[in-house]
């Protein structure tokens, strides 16, 4: 398959991108450089919300992983705040989608976008990128509509994972602890495990599957506990 992993260099992005088969042809878009590329990766250096984007024939998936933890009482966010968290969580993904989408409906393709538990469930301090997540949200379940039968479009929403996005989140023991014991099970997440979710959407198994916003959140979505 022909893929592309925006934001394939980091955190759930790079997982992804370490856990599809060799024999895939990867396209990764990332501001920074792709540290220790495979050879079946071509990476672009750019950034979504304004660069061109390059010209890649017959995609069959995007994943769009670009994303933000802007936590900040309704007071201390500026309307610049929302707009940038818009930009990167929507813009990026939207200006993806109208690039590569007549490949991709050309060839059965698949969509991956990414929201947040926080756009589920309500969370001081999230006003920003909930507002934001939940238009990924929306956007899934529109263009999930509009381009069936031919593309799948679904949505990962996960609670805390393990990135450099969420590092100042688990920046010791004591917090990582305590991030663990706000969730049901006890426990926050691997960047490899979202990926394996994200790998799952984009395979045969997932072929039945479409505008669906798919939470992994150890259960912080779902249980009162
Ligand atoms: N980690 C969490 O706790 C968590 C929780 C809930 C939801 N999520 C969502 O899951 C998704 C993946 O998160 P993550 O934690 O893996 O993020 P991450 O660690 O910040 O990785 C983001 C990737 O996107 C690239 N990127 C960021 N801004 C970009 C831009 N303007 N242009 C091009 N590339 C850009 C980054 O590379 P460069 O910096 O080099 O550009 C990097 O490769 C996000 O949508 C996030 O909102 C994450």
């Amino acid at each position: 398959m022909k893929h592309l992993i925006v934001g394939g260099t980091k955190g759930i992005g790079r997982a992804i991108v370490d856990r599809l088969p060799e024999t895939d042809e990867i396209f990764t878009i990332s501001r920074g450089a792709f540290e220790q590329k495979p050879s079946h990766v071509t990476h672009f250096s750019l950034d979504i919300t304004k660069d061109e984007l390059p010209d890649i024939e017959g995609l069959e998936s995007i994943v769009y992983c670009p994303g933000s933890i802007n936590l900040k009482p309704i007071g201390s966010l500026k309307e610049e705040d929302f707009l940038e968290d818009f930009n990167i969580n929507v813009m990026g993904a939207v200006r993806s989608i109208k690039k590569y989408h007549r490949d991709l409906k050309r060839n059965n393709g698949k969509i991956v976008l990414f929201s947040t538990v926080a756009a589920k469930i309500g969370m001081p301090f999230h006003a920003s990128v909930a507002a934001s997540k939940s238009a990924i949200e929306g956007l899934t379940k529109s263009l999930a509509a509009e381009l069936a039968p031919s593309v799948t479009v679904n949505c990962i929403s996960p609670t805390v994972t393990n990135t450099p996005l969420a590092s100042q989140l688990l920046r010791n023991d004591k917090t990582k602890e305590a991030t663990a014991e706000r969730h049901p099970l006890k426990r926050y997440l691997e960047a490899v495990e979202v990926a394996d979710l994200a790998r799952f959407l984009l395979g045969e198994t997932a072929k039945n599957m479409t505008g669906q916003i798919i939470g992994i959140d150890a259960g912080m979505g779902s249980i009162k506990s």
